[in-house]
């Protein structure tokens, strides 16, 4: 009798103890999160759900909270910041007002469909890049660059024509969601096939290489849908300058994770 006693006891305080060490290692776990360089005390809370959800490593966990992807597109929105630089980020969670007119827009006179208006330096670099493209014989063309409010409003409107809304936000922003309207933005083609056959040619393979030399970004590639938030677009450029070109080019990451790494942080 007395052994069983014992024995029980003992399985007992086995169970006791497996319970204590599995708590104090989930503790650890949600202080590890403070060791982020990127972390945000006021998600704390949302790092441990999504952690619970995902298994992530914590890097990865309290980046894609602070880029909003533990939550629906389109529902925790926010206005953008640091409007008129190089760096604004508008996405599925940050958006521009319907009054938002970027500064230092140039109308286009070169390499580029009439009547197109970009952000100056963008277009700089972007008539360089073009100019080396053409020494190889290749041809880069603007077919669109900054969009008004109005204008997305209309083109948004007029693919729900064609398309259920589900649809339509794999591919076209909602009006005030959409980079374009930043005038840091460009859509390429080589002036000879439709711009949704890029990837087809020579100068899409040019741009892959040499683009983040100019300071430009494939802005929604292939296999980042889900924090991009849309199709692969291999027409799309997004201007944000040499430097951070080139860190996301080497480390083959999106706009989102380089700006919550190292912008909003
Ligand atoms: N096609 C891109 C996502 C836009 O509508 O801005
Ligand atoms: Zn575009």
């Amino acid at each position: 009798m007395k052994r069983i006693i014992l024995i029980l006891f003992i399985i007992f305080l086995t169970i006791i103890l497996i319970f204590v060490f599995n708590k104090k290692d989930k503790i650890t776990a949600i202080n590890d999160f403070q060791k982020i360089p990127f972390y945000k005390k006021e998600l704390q809370k949302e790092y441990e759900i999504y952690k619970e959800q995902t298994g992530y490593n914590d890097k990865k966990v309290v980046l894609e909270v602070n880029i909003g992807i533990n939550k629906p597109f389109y529902v925790d929105t926010k206005p953008s910041i640091n409007l008129n630089t190089n760096y604004i980020l508008v996405n599925k969670y940050n958006y521009l007002k319907r009054d938002y007119v970027p500064e230092n827009l140039v109308i286009l006179d070169e390499y580029a469909k009439p009547g197109i208006r970009l952000n100056k330096e963008a277009y700089t670099l972007f008539k360089e890049m073009a100019n080396d493209a053409l020494k190889e014989d290749l041809h880069l063309r603007i077919i669109s660059a900054y969009r008004t409010y109005e204008y997305q409003e209309n083109l948004y409107n007029s693919y729900l024509k064609y398309d259920p809304k589900d649809k339509v936000d794999t591919y076209s922003a909602r009006p005030g969601y959409s980079e374009h309207q930043t005038g840091l933005v460009i859509d390429i083609d080589n002036t000879k096939y439709n711009y949704n056959l890029f990837h087809l040619t020579k100068e899409y393979n040019w741009m892959i290489k040499n683009a983040y030399k100019y300071g430009f970004i494939l802005r929604y590639p292939k296999g980042k849908e889900r924090i991009t938030g849309y199709e692969y677009e291999s027409w799309h450029y997004r201007y944000v300058g040499k430097l951070i070109a080139k860190y996301i080019y080497d480390n083959d990451i999106t706009f989102e994770e380089y700006y919550y790494q190292f912008i909003d942080k």
